[in-house]
């Protein structure tokens, strides 16, 4: 499947073309800020992290002030452009990478050896077919050491988004983008967790409900909340 293809799309036309921002684009603080406070004590703190789809590097940005060597990583080169146009500091990077090429995980694990993982609102844009080789990935780039935290759109969300457009006139075109852009996405549910990061390979640390906020303000000024999954994920 060419992920770099389908986003680079999304992202020619909404950022370049369209100087808007995609509906996850929100601050730091409010997404990964969020999300660290999870994470941050199971995480050796010396090994390096990497942002999977980091898209235009807000959160990794953000983890640079928190881990000595930080990559964000994308499918999509004009994703990857626009976070590194940013001002970074000197122990942040970014480059274009598939999460599900095999080789490409495995030249960045020689790279930079074992790595912690973060992940928000990716996989359930990349083909379920997809998940096990991109599930074998991670676990490449993880090593003996590394750690995976993610939080994912849940399967509900479609859904949500049926719900939610009957009374917010401003949701159907933002969310159209998302799902007429790129990929349909397929969200997750607790209840997969284990079948997606089997035991003995795999240990759930942690996982449960969650929301992943968005720019998406509704009438009476609250901003849209997408339902979520998240999990932290070691190695047995
Ligand atoms: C919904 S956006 C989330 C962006 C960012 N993580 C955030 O929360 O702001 C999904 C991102 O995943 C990237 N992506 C999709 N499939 C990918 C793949 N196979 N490998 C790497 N990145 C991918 C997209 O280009 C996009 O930037």
């Amino acid at each position: 499947m060419e992920y770099g293809q389908y986003w680079d799309a999304f992202y020619r036309k909404t950022y370049v073309q369209g100087a808007r921002k995609a509906l996850w684009d929100v601050p730091a603080a409010l997404s990964v800020g969020r999300d660290l406070e999870i994470f941050k004590s199971a995480f050796l703190p010396g090994l390096p992290l990497l942002d999977i789809g980091c898209g235009t590097g807000e959160q990794a940005r953000f983890l640079a002030a928190h881990y000595p060597k930080v990559v964000g990583a994308d499918a999509s080169p004009t994703a990857v452009a626009l976070a590194s146009a940013e001002p970074a500091s000197g122990n942040l990077e970014f480059r274009v990478l598939d999460i599900a090429d095999p080789e490409a995980c495995a030249e960045l694990h020689r790279l930079y050896g074992d790595m912690n993982l973060y992940m928000r609102g990716v996989l359930h844009q990349v083909d379920a077919a997809e998940h096990p080789q991109a599930v074998s990935n991670f676990s490449l780039l993880m090593g003996r050491s590394g750690r995976l935290y993610f939080i994912e759109v849940a399967d509900n969300i479609r859904s949500y988004f049926a719900g939610a457009a009957h009374g917010f006139h401003e949701l159907p075109k933002a969310v159209q983008e998302v799902f007429v852009s790129n990929l349909p996405p397929h969200g997750l549910n607790l209840e997969q967790l284990p079948r997606l990061f089997p035991a003995p390979e795999f240990q759930i640390l942690a996982s449960g409900e969650s929301h992943l906020l968005t720019n998406l303000m509704l009438p009476r000024g609250e901003a849209v909340r997408i339902p979520a999954v998240y999990g932290l994920v070691g190695k047995g």
